[in-house]
């Protein structure tokens, strides 16, 4: 009984100091706006390293809506909570940043507050800008001032109670936001692998994507770059690209990143095109440190898999074989015009062998349906590859068939399961706004 109580005047002091807490971080102060939008700098060589760390930070992306003006916000964002809309980072003075001092926009970055003091969602990755340095960020906003002025009032959000309610934000900071930036390594690392970890863990926010989240959409900590489903897609683990079925080189990594395309392991498609779109434009010693500090990361050691029982090993019984005959010949009449070996569109651009394909050794059959059921598409650039959707043309049973196909026959594994229920919940996910 004692004992209760006492647990009991604990748990309300604990209560007491998180409230505390939330009150005093849940409305940070405003900082005033200036009277006049800043005019745009004359220094080319800072125009044009902000407008770099922009295509690393991808924020043309986050900040354009469908057929939107550039960087005028209105792109919505699906999480778990609710649909979150980007807002406008033209220099604007009244719908945009045009009259936010650069200590504005350095809060935003490091601490995820906008200028009037409210907090912002961290859908916005600031958990990983904070590790930006001061140089970058102040090259950045001198690039998004010399944007042209878009007129574009913010979108109001879709969250679910009670979510919708900011303050709550000061919570979640307290609990997972590190401010500040990179901590040196504890062992002594080449410049490139230093650039490239400041690049992935900073205005890259990689983990955002390809880190498993908790359910308040935190990473989980201890398990970076383990892997994400983002999108209804799977974001693959990175941390272990060297022990890949068919091992990453880095000019491979080089070259999906900077094109979309990597000889012998594929294509990129889904939440990394616009990625690798926007690094393609970003310096290429750049993204070759990227590479090299991603080939540097190693998966924690992880428990022993069972080896597969001789029945799941001999699964190709009478029933897989109808499978893949009928999916033999959907794959000849749909897909071998491009992909079958010695294809004519096979000899373009060092385009990778199917089998090959991260897509289709994956444990998770979740990236091919998405690209037999959306394609890839086309986007008009030099490195452009497009791939026709097939969502109207095949059923779920036929993508079943033929991936059944694929995976046996091109990758060599055993077909996945449950990939036609897999497929209608797909469509169910993208057929959503
Ligand atoms: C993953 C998508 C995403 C990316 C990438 C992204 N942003 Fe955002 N950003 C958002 C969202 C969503 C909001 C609105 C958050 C809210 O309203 O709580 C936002 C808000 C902001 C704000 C606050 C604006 C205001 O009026 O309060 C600034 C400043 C900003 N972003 C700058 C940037 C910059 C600079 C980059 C690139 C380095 C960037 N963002 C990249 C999604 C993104
Ligand atoms: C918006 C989410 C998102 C972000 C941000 C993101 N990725 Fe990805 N990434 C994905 C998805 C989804 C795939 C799978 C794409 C596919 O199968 O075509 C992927 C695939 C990859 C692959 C291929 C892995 C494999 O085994 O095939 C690499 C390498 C990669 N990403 C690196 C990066 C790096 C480096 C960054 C940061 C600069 C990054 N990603 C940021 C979503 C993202
Ligand atoms: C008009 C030509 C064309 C047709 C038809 C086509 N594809 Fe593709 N496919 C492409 C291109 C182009 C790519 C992008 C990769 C590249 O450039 O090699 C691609 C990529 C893919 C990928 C991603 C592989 C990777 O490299 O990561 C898969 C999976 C895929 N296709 C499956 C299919 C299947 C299954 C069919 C039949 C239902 C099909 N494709 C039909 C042109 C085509």
């Amino acid at each position: 009984m004692v004992q209760a109580r006492k647990l009991g005047l604990i748990m309300l002091g604990v209560a007491a100091v998180v409230l505390a807490c939330a009150i005093r971080y849940a409305w940070e102060p405003s900082i005033e706006p200036l009277l006049a939008p800043v005019s745009a700098g004359a220094d080319k060589a800072l125009l044009a390293r902000g407008a770099q760390v922009a295509e690393v930070g991808d924020c043309m992306y986050c900040h354009t809506a469908n057929r939107g003006e550039p960087f005028a916000g209105g792109m919505p964002l699906n999480t778990p909570f609710g649909v979150i809309y980007s807002t406008n980072i033209t220099p604007d003075p009244n719908t945009g940043i045009g009259r936010w001092p650069l200590d504005a926009f350095t809060r935003a970055l490091r601490e995820g507050v906008s200028r009037d003091g409210h907090l912002l969602y961290p859908a916005f990755p600031y958990p990983h800008f904070t590790k930006m340095s001061d140089s970058d960020i102040a090259a950045l906003y001198a690039y998004l001032m010399s944007l042209a002025p878009v007129s574009a009032p913010a979108h109001p959000n879709d969250l679910r109670f009670p979510l919708n309610f900011r303050p709550l934000v000061a919570g979640w900071n307290l609990l997972y936001l590190k401010t500040g930036e990179l901590q040196p390594p504890d062992r002594p690392e080449s410049v490139a692998w230093l650039r490239g970890r400041y690049l992935v863990e900073g205005a890259g926010h990689c983990a955002s994507c390809h880190t498993p989240m908790n359910a308040l959409g935190a990473e989980k900590s201890g398990e970076a770059f383990a892997g994400n489903l983002i999108d209804s897609w799977n974001a693959p683990p990175l941390n272990a690209l060297t022990r890949a079925p068919k091992p990453w080189t880095q000019a491979q990594l080089v070259d999906y990143l900077r094109t979309g395309l990597a000889s012998e392991h594929g294509a990129a498609a889904g939440p990394m095109l616009p990625v690798t779109q926007h690094l393609g434009n970003a310096p290429e010693s750049d993204v070759e440190a990227i590479a090299t500090y991603l080939m540097s990361l190693r998966p924690p050691p992880a428990p022993v898999q069972p080896a597969l029982s001789h029945e799941e090993a001999s699964a190709t019984d009478d029933a897989s074989a109808r499978v893949i005959r009928t999916g033999g010949a959907l794959f000849a009449s749909s897909c071998a015009g491009c992909h079958a070996s010695g294809a004519p569109m096979r000899e373009i651009g060092g385009r990778p062998a199917l089998g090959l394909s991260s897509v289709f050794t994956s444990d998770d059959p979740r990236n091919a349906i998405h690209l037999v059921l959306q394609g890839i598409p086309w986007n008009g650039s030099g490195t452009a590859h497009y791939m026709p959707p097939f969502a109207d043309v095949l059923s779920d049973e036929q993508i079943a068939d033929i991936l059944a196909y694929v995976r046996t026959r091109y990758a060599q594994r055993p077909a996945w399961k449950d990939v036609s229920r897999t497929t209608a919940t797909i469509r169910k996910e993208i057929s959503q706004p």
